[in-house]
């Protein structure tokens, strides 16, 4: 039975699968401290890129869609573009973290333009200061991609291709692509990114939407000087979508290259799902907005308790449990209709038992 929740993922060892996912939880080396220190086995910090002067945010960025009998949030929409604090800054928190927390997981998360010479020269400067993995933001679906960035590379396989392609080159670490949810075929740029030579997959960033209009003013949400722009979905509303994204992505790519899934995880049990559809490690950005860092501890022992109850041995042993489940339509026709024939055979042989078994009790009474 599986006594501690430790996994090791691309040769680096977590104490346990939870990562903070990129975004406000992962957003200066403060927080990033306090959640280490409630126990998080990681955290992807929140993306950085070269020249943060170029990076304008705007206020209100966040939207909620609320559940109409209880008032829960279900659903995030976020117009949050990538960090506005200086690289330099960035550089010192990164170093300061992994001195203070050697044995913790520190992703750092990276965005630059389609140059290779920028691409490049952030991930040498990054990796200098000790952080264990890259995970490149190739998904932003709002905002960045006005700079041929994040969701605009990711949608494009033979970017993702060469992008990828130009970090493998220098990087020392491992290295994770981040996957768009707003494509059809989510395997298309997954399998790109893992033949260019990436280690992990992260899924899903954000979903395209609209939240909602105001219903006094009338202008879309969140809505600044009077316009707004569609933004990026997250939170529980978006589970059922991650999860078949990180689905068709496991059953894609390459054994050896590894998943960590994200999209509305709030529980043990959402995790776990995420693990049994080819996650290794999990991600939780919303869910900490919405109900703290200190959730970890929860999210610990509810996991723990389902490795225990379904007798894993270890953590590991549930990755991808349950993608042989996932067929075609015409094989669910076909196995629909064997399983009636032999039910119906069955139920034959049960009513020509039945007769033996009444014909032997007449015989033996005679
Ligand atoms: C306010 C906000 C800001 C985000 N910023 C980033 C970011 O800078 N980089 C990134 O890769 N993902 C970013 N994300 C996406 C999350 O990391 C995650 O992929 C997505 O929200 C789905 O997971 P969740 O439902 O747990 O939030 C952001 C999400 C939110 C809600």
């Amino acid at each position: 039975m599986a006594k501690d929740l430790s996994i090791e993922v691309n040769g680096i060892k977590f104490e346990n699968p939870f990562l903070l996912g990129s975004g406000p939880p992962g957003t200066n080396a403060k927080v990033i401290a306090k959640s280490f220190d409630l126990g998080w086995g990681g955290v992807v910090c929140k993306t950085i890129s070269l020249d943060a002067s170029l990076v304008v945010n705007v206020a209100p960025r966040y939207g909620k869609f609320k559940s109409r009998k209880t008032g829960e949030v279900v659903g995030f929409e976020n117009i949050e573009l990538i960090s506005d604090r200086p690289f330099e800054t960035w550089l010192d928190e990164l170093r300061q973290l992994k001195k203070e927390y050697p044995s913790k997981v520190l992703v750092a998360s990276i965005m630059e333009e389609g140059k290779k010479e920028n691409w490049q020269e952030i991930v040498r400067r990054v990796q200098e200061t000790g952080v264990d993995a890259f995970e490149m933001n190739l998904s932003c679906p709002h905002g960045m991609p006005e700079r041929r960035m994040g969701l605009a590379m990711g949608e494009d396989p033979t970017c993702v291709s060469e992008v990828v392609g130009w970090v493998k080159e220098v990087s020392t670490i491992p290295v994770w692509a981040k996957m768009t949810p707003n494509v059809t075929h989510p395997k298309d740029s997954a399998l790109a990114a893992s033949e260019a030579g990436a280690d992990g997959i992260a899924a899903i960033n954000t979903i395209l939407s609209v939240v909602g209009i105001d219903p006094k003013t009338l202008k879309p949400q969140p809505t600044v000087a009077g316009a707004t722009v569609p933004g990026g979905y997250s939170g529980q509303a978006v589970r059922p979508i991650a999860l078949r994204h990180v689905m068709e992505i496991a059953k894609a790519i390459p054994k050896n290259v590894t998943i960590s899934g994200m999209g509305g995880i709030e529980t043990g049990w959402d995790a776990a799902q995420f693990m049994l559809l080819g996650s290794h490690t999990v991600q939780v950005c919303t869910g900490a907005m919405l109900n703290g860092y200190a959730m970890i501890e929860g999210l610990c022992e509810e996991l723990l308790k389902f490795t225990v109850d379904h007798t894993f041995e270890r953590l590991a042993d549930c990755v991808g449990h349950s993608l042989p489940h996932f067929s075609t339509h015409a094989n669910l026709v076909e196995a629909q209709r064997k399983a009636k024939l032999e039910r119906k055979s069955g139920a034959d042989n049960n009513w020509k038992g039945d007769i033996a078994k009444e014909t032997s009790d007449l015989t033996a009474t005679e």
